[in-house]
């Protein structure tokens, strides 16, 4: 009842701010404001689970597959229009001084975010369930976590639970935990079961976010100074270019992979909704079962979800040597190391195998054009004719301004790694395709902000054509 309240307080608090300012308004963001607020009304005093319900559903969608794969695309589109109108109304109602002070400590969400996922308070609270939590117990959790951890790591301080208590806080004004605020027990809800770190979650951000927070984030710090100089502004702010960086820092190097898989663990099943039919059709023309060849393919996330939907197909990763151990790893804990094997290699060579399929996710967004020609030719060099090229990359153009500004962070992210990098246009994409003895047959949108490139290899170049 008491949040009930406070929620309503907060309301009106804010109606009375925008009509203070309605000379600045346009009408109509005043209108979609106040559907919107009722709509949240209606929704927060009326058909809201309690705190310990939404911990129990936020649990369950690590067991369910994401609800987008499910919805049909029509429904999709509305929702992905809507979140666009909400995303542009929300910019447009708040004053501009508001808009600077979020910039101004846009990073603290990021910070914050990692510091609570290093602690594994988002495990203590999903241990807790629906029980919620208070800061003291998840003190205790957290001791009981680090005598737990073998090898026993260094002695650590104990948290203090004051410091946390105001970290929480935080971290539930922004809605990235629930909190009663009659008991003071806090809550795992949708947003925060995202970066638990348990072994029921192998797509958890929690890596992706300690690369962004650490090694990324520093060279963000150098973005100016990599527009002005000749090396990226990661290499400025680490000191070696990324991939070397990962090769002289195996525990980071370890880390990144993950965040790849985890981004991996929720992108196959979209892969396959968007292929699965050509897959099939494959396998029905050729009445053999297809292989699979991952390009540059980290530990072998993407390959291994693609064979998990086809049982007798097989796969080769071709990465770099220091990743061998990992991905072998990994491909005993999915047990498929029967049809999986991680091949060392550089993609800058032609490839040793043949394969029917060549997947090369994220990997021509991290290369400039000239470098990225060469992939491609390296990879056209021996592939037999009836084989396809899949590339998987966010394609730049977009009608939903809330997914331009995504992938301009994207964008963004490529630019601060690796300077000369960057998410490409459609026409960018084909003319690197055409360069490099490919006809680009198809463009595949999938759901989220990724799309595959399908192309065949052809005999003569785009320039030789022209
Ligand atoms: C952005 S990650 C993408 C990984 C994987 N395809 C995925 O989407 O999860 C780029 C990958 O390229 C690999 N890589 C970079 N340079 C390479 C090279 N010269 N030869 C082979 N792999 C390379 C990296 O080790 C890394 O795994």
């Amino acid at each position: 009842m008491r949040q009930t309240q406070i929620k309503l307080a907060r309301t009106l608090r804010f109606w009375l701010f925008l009509s203070s300012h309605k000379s600045e308004m346009k009408g109509f963001a005043i209108v979609a404001v106040a559907v919107v607020v009722l709509a949240v009304a209606l929704q927060t005093v009326v058909l809201r689970p309690s705190l310990g319900q939404q911990a129990r559903n936020a649990l369950q969608t690590l067991k369910e597959p994401p609800p987008e794969l499910a919805a049909p695309g029509w429904a999709l589109q509305i929702a992905e229009a809507g979140l666009a109108v909400l995303d542009q109304l929300g910019v447009a109602v708040k004053p501009a001084p508001l808009r600077a002070f979020e910039a101004l400590f846009g990073f603290g969400l990021t910070q914050g975010l990692a510091a609570l996922a290093r602690m594994e308070v988002f495990d203590g609270l999903a241990e807790a369930a629906e029980n919620g939590t208070t800061c003291e117990e998840l003190v205790v959790f957290m001791r009981k976590r680090d005598r737990d951890r073998r090898p026993i790591p260094i002695r650590r301080l104990p948290v203090d639970p004051e410091l946390l208590c105001r970290l929480l806080d935080f971290a539930a004004a922004n809605q990235f935990v629930n909190k009663d605020q009659d008991t003071g027990r806090f809550y795992l809800n949708e947003f925060s079961v995202l970066f638990t770190q348990g072994a029921d979650n192998l797509a958890s951000v929690a890596p992706m976010l300690f690369h962004n927070a650490d090694e990324i984030n520093l060279g963000w710090t150098r973005l100016h100074d990599g527009i002005r100089d000749k090396l990226s502004a990661f290499e400025l702010a680490n000191g070696d270019d990324v991939w070397s960086f990962y090769d002289k820092n195996p525990e980071k190097s370890a880390n990144f992979n993950l965040a790849m898989r985890s981004i991996s663990a929720n992108f196959a099943p979209a892969l396959l909704l968007g292929y699965a039919d050509d897959f099939k059709e494959f396998v029905r023309q050729y009445k053999r079962p297809l292989h699979l060849c991952d390009v540059g393919g980290g530990i072998g996330s993407v390959a291994a979800g693609i064979l998990s939907d086809f049982p007798n197909a097989t796969a080769t990763v071709i990465d770099m040597a220091h990743m061998e151990t990992q991905a072998n790893e990994y491909f005993e804990q999915v047990h498929l190391q029967d049809r999986i094997k991680f091949v060392p290699g550089n993609f800058f060579q032609p490839l040793a195998v043949e394969c029917d399929y060549y997947l090369l996710k994220h990997i021509i967004h991290d290369w400039n054009d000239t470098s990225s020609l060469d992939i491609l030719k390296a990879v056209r060099a021996n592939m037999p004719s009836h084989s396809k090229l899949l590339l998987v990359e966010t394609v730049m153009e977009t009608r939903n301004p809330y997914f331009e500004r995504l992938k301009r962070f994207v964008d963004m992210q490529m630019l601060v790694v690796f300077r000369d990098a960057k998410e490409r246009t459609q026409h960018e994409f084909n003319a690197l395709l055409e360069f490099s003895r490919f006809q680009m047959k198809r463009r595949i949108p999938l759901r989220g902000l990724f799309d595959i490139v399908e192309a065949i290899p052809v005999e003569t170049s785009g320039n030789q054509q022209s």
